[in-house]
């Protein structure tokens, strides 16, 4: 069968300022803590020397262009361009986004920019992070001047890449710093990021832009074990706490009810003022991008709680293994295509149908060399990822949803936080040694994918 993609679609892949540039400038909480926690991060590689992007920037272009890529998204590192978070601007680092927004612009791949992926300035998280409002206004004036630099040539503009992952990893799971375990401050700096968000699409529609503004969210369809009641319930708090707790305040302007009502009930709800109501309507985005890696399978807890335990998302619910499912054993996630699909279509019926486009798909894989056919990795599992998760988003706007464009994670093999390089994603493979780019045969698949605007698949 011919799967064929409505005009225009955007066909590119994502990337991120720290994960890709090496070349450290402005330090981050991720330079800060792995001075201080080196084995944290797997071989101990640090974020100093991360893909060499800040260096190949030009070559590496060129290489997205033989992908064919009309579009590529990365992040301005807003400790690269503002060292302290607050005060001067980096004229470098001016230069050189400068120079990467003209050049993807003359390559006619259109540049899609995120603010902030993960990479807090260390001066900002020194003062308490986005647990101090003062952080959200260093983060709006920050926003503002990305904006007054480089909105005549950026019509595709992001505030936050996957808020929810800061909170989950720096404040109740211990695998972002500052590795503190407390829900209330969780929900704190959940709730200040949707300030902090709607602080800069205050300032972009303020400034009348040309573009557009919106948030990538990760969301994670969650499917209860069964159809009993207990399991559903377990699942619908999962989706509030993970999905909603961002995506009600971006697209409808407000948190959902029962969210507040729950948090409220167990005395975890951050401080509010009685002006953010209105800060977080004018929130409203232009696009949504879509993060999709994994399900959440869930169930009904199985024990009681603990009262005496830290107050957690699981007192909720338990996660479900369910027998059979296909999973990446690398990365630990469970593959389940038919969840893009089920996305979109949520979107479509729950959410006014918003414009949309799928930012991040990926498949981390360790020890690709072992893959390597005449010098080339031959990457058949990734060329089925994609296709099987194309032929769901296909399914989804053949019914109406409106979905723009597929984004893969990563073009080239990048640093992955913790985990640094030990699960490969990318389009072409990085030799960490020299740093020689190859493109792997997935790259190929989807060269020819996007200049196709096409693929065949049984
Ligand atoms: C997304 C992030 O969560 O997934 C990326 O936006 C990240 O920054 C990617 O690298 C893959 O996840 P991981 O944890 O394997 O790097």
């Amino acid at each position: 069968m011919k799967y064929a993609f409505p005009d225009n679609f955007w066909w590119g892949s994502a990337s991120s300022a720290l994960q890709t540039e090496g070349t450290r400038e402005g330090e981050t909480t991720w330079d800060y803590w792995f001075a201080r926690e080196p084995n944290r991060f797997h071989n101990g590689v640090g974020p100093q020397h991360t893909s060499t992007f800040y260096q190949h920037w030009k070559t590496d272009i060129q290489l997205l262009k033989q992908l064919n890529h009309n579009s590529f998204r990365t992040s301005i590192s807003w400790a690269r361009l503002i060292p302290d978070g607050i005060g001067e601007v980096n004229p470098d680092a001016v230069d050189f986004y400068n120079q990467v927004i003209d050049e993807l612009n003359e390559q006619d791949i259109t540049p899609f920019i995120t603010l902030f992926h993960f990479d807090m300035p260390m001066a900002m998280q020194e003062i308490g992070g986005w647990e101090n409002r003062d952080v959200v206004d260093a983060y709006a004036r920050y926003a503002q001047i990305c904006f007054e630099l480089f909105g005549d040539r950026v019509l595709h503009w992001f505030t936050f890449n996957e808020p929810i992952v800061p909170v989950e990893g720096g404040y109740l799971y211990d695998f972002h710093y500052p590795n503190v375990v407390d829900f209330r401050r969780a929900a704190t700096v959940a709730y200040h990021t949707v300030l902090a968000h709607a602080k800069a699409v205050q300032a972009y529609r303020a400034g009348h832009y040309a573009g557009e503004i919106g948030i990538v969210l990760n969301l994670t369809p969650s499917y209860p074990r069964s159809q009993n009641p207990a399991d559903v319930k377990a699942a619908h708090v999962a989706d509030l706490m993970f999905n909603r707790s961002f995506l009600d305040p971006v697209l409808r302007g407000e948190y959902p009810a029962d969210l507040v009502a729950l948090l409220k009930s167990y005395d975890q709800l951050p401080a509010c003022k009685p002006e953010d109501g209105f800060l977080i309507a004018e929130g409203k985005i232009d696009l949504l991008g879509i993060n999709y890696y994994q399900p959440r399978r869930v169930k009904c807890r199985d024990s009681a709680v603990n009262p005496q335990a830290p107050f957690m998302p699981e007192w909720f619910f338990d996660s479900y293994e369910m027998p059979g499912r296909k999973m990446n054993p690398y990365r630990g996630w469970e593959i389940y295509e038919p969840g893009i699909y089920d996305i979109l279509v949520n979107l479509r019926d729950n959410y006014g149908n918003p414009r949309c486009f799928i930012s991040e798909n990926g498949m981390g894989v360790e020890n690709e060399q072992r893959f390597i056919e005449n010098g080339q990795i031959n990457d058949q599992y990734r060329i089925e990822f994609i296709s099987e998760h194309l032929a769901w988003l296909h399914k989804g706007i053949s019914e109406g949803c409106n979905c723009l464009g597929y984004h893969m994670w990563t073009f080239i093999d990048n640093w992955s936080w913790c985990n640094a390089y030990k699960n490969r994603y990318g389009f072409i493979q990085l030799d960490l040694k020299t740093q020689k780019r190859t493109i792997k045969k997935s790259g190929e698949w989807f060269a020819a994918t996007a200049l196709n605007n096409s693929f065949e698949k049984e």
